[in-house]
């Protein structure tokens, strides 16, 4: 028998394919299969899929008066990020998520106390946001836009929902380079089959300014980035860490793992990655 939650999810397959294209979106969704998430979380904490935990976190919103705010995460994946905002901050969120089995995760993991104000939508057109114009006090999106290739038009999404007076925060990686990543990006990509966009920091601001988005700020983060993957490696070399992670996954998985955020911190100190925060404000 099919089921609705079949048919919900033939839909959002037939849209989302409409939006971006089969094969374009069939590479998305492969590049963040359950088991290569679950092996984030493992090293970043439970329901995280970027490094930095909430001091990361915290940094993001450094200034901003955040508390009880309505905000949009583009990119929620497995929601840790959501979750560690409502649970401090108190606020509202609703998470846009590409990968529709994230969605049903994040969603049905929740904790308990945050229900009423965390939820979780499969977004099949970044053009193209499900919301009304001035819906939210914040959008952010952390480690998803490297991956998306056309930023025009969600720019201007986020500028059209955002209410007046609010801003949009991005933490994002970017290369000195357009279109050109250093060596060791590259064979960060190859080792784990990522699709990233090297964009620069004038190229970024340029489409930010032509969305209509004003008095942009931008701090390099790429220091306390590579901080934070150093001791990733460090703590997956050690013997309790070591263990637990194959026991979960394999050993090709550690050895891989532990070269990759070696080398991504190498390019955050060589300068081939900047981890850059954008904070875009409307007035
Ligand atoms: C590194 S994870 C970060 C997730 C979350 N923001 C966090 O910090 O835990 C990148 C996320 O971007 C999403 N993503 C990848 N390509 C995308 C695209 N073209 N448009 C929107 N999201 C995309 C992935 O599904 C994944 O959840």
């Amino acid at each position: 028998m099919v089921t609705s939650k079949y048919c919900l999810m033939i839909l959002l397959q037939l849209c989302t394919s409409a939006a971006y294209g089969e094969t374009t979106m069939k590479a998305i969704i492969d590049e963040y299969p359950p088991e290569y998430c679950h092996s984030l979380e493992a090293v970043y904490g439970s329901g995280m899929m970027s490094e930095g935990g909430g001091r990361a976190i915290d940094s993001m919103f450094k200034g901003l008066n955040i508390a009880n705010k309505k905000a949009l995460d583009i990119g929620s994946g497995l929601g840790g990020v959501a979750y560690y905002l409502s649970e401090e901050y108190e606020m509202d969120i609703t998470g846009l998520e590409i990968n529709p089995w994230m969605v049903e995760e994040a969603t049905r993991r929740t904790p308990e106390e945050i229900k009423d104000r965390v939820r979780f939508l499969t977004s099949v057109d970044n053009s193209s946001l499900p919301f009304e114009d001035g819906s939210f006090d914040i959008v952010y999106s952390k480690g998803v836009l490297c991956h998306v290739d056309e930023k025009q038009g969600l720019f201007e999404e986020c500028y059209r929902i955002l209410k007046p007076g609010s801003v949009l925060v991005i933490n994002d990686w970017l290369s000195p380079t357009k279109e050109k990543w250093g060596a060791h990006v590259q064979r960060l990509i190859e080792l784990e089959g990522l699709s990233l966009y090297a964009e620069t920091v004038e190229h970024y601001v340029r489409l930010l300014r032509e969305a209509n988005f004003k008095d942009i700020e931008i701090v390099d983060l790429s220091k306390q980035y590579a901080a934070y993957n150093e001791d990733i490696a460090r703590q997956l070399k050690t013997p309790e860490k070591k263990e637990s992670f194959i026991r979960s996954f394999n050993e090709q998985l550690h050895e891989e793992a532990i070269d990759g955020y070696e080398s991504i911190a190498k390019a955050m100190r060589l300068g081939e990655v900047l981890v850059i925060k954008f904070t875009a404000h409307k007035q």
